[in-house]
């Protein structure tokens, strides 16, 4: 089954709540952190993880896109995730590898995430324990930037890696996802779609979501 994971990055910031309810139709909620560092942006941090959970009972789908995530790996858990998933650029191996220790032991569900520069092979250390991949389709920090034909390539790549090592885990995609390239991605073997802007710049958000599934 094909999931959607509207990123509330294209939300309203000052009307989280409202923009929140009107996805429910979706099947996660995608939540971008990131610190300015790992990224040139800021977005939010635990403290509005927290007060999205109080507002919803969505999934909720948190991407880290920070340096060193196993120093937030605990905070973030408390506040509500129900997946975290850290970057495999943002530390040594061997510290998300730890990271995703932390998550084991404070129950929410462990996801790695791939820049567009990262060989689908880095997946390989980590792949059993996984319970998702995200292959980023644009370079992560910025909402609305177009689709890279590229990634087809990484997300086939991961698909077979998964399909060998471990079937249950999912595999995300990230970055210019629209009802013009949902059909290749899920394609190329993904099944969970962010998508930021094709859902909030539409008048009719539940309608874009519907969209989204139909172009399948
Ligand atoms: C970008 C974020 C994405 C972003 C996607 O770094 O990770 O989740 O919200 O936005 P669209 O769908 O507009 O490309
Ligand atoms: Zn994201």
């Amino acid at each position: 089954m094909i999931k959607i994971a509207p990123s509330i990055l294209s939300a309203d910031f000052a009307n989280l709540e409202r923009d929140i309810q009107r996805v429910s139709s979706a099947d996660y909620l995608h939540v971008d952190v990131m610190d300015g560092c790992f990224v040139p942006n800021i977005t939010i941090g635990a403290s509005v993880v927290q007060s999205i959970r109080r507002c919803t009972g969505m999934f909720l789908d948190v991407h880290l896109m920070i340096d060193k995530p196993v120093r937030y790996i605990e905070t973030f858990a408390k506040a509500g995730a129900s997946l975290l998933s850290v970057h495999l650029e943002a530390d040594h191996p061997t510290r998300i590898a730890e990271a995703l220790k932390v998550m084991g032991q404070c129950g929410v569900k462990k996801a790695v995430a791939l820049r567009p520069i990262t060989a689908a092979s880095a997946i390989l250390p980590y792949i059993e324990e996984l319970d998702m991949v995200l292959v980023m389709t644009v370079e992560p920090g910025f909402g609305g930037q177009s689709f890279m034909d590229s990634q087809l390539d990484t997300i086939r790549q991961a698909r077979e890696i998964i399909r060998k090592y471990n079937p249950a885990c999912e595999l995300e995609v990230d970055g210019g996802i629209s009802p013009k390239t949902a059909p290749l991605v899920v394609e190329a073997g993904a099944n969970v779609l962010v998508a930021g802007s094709a859902v909030y710049s539409s008048e009719d958000i539940s309608g874009a979501i519907q969209a989204l599934r139909d172009s399948m």
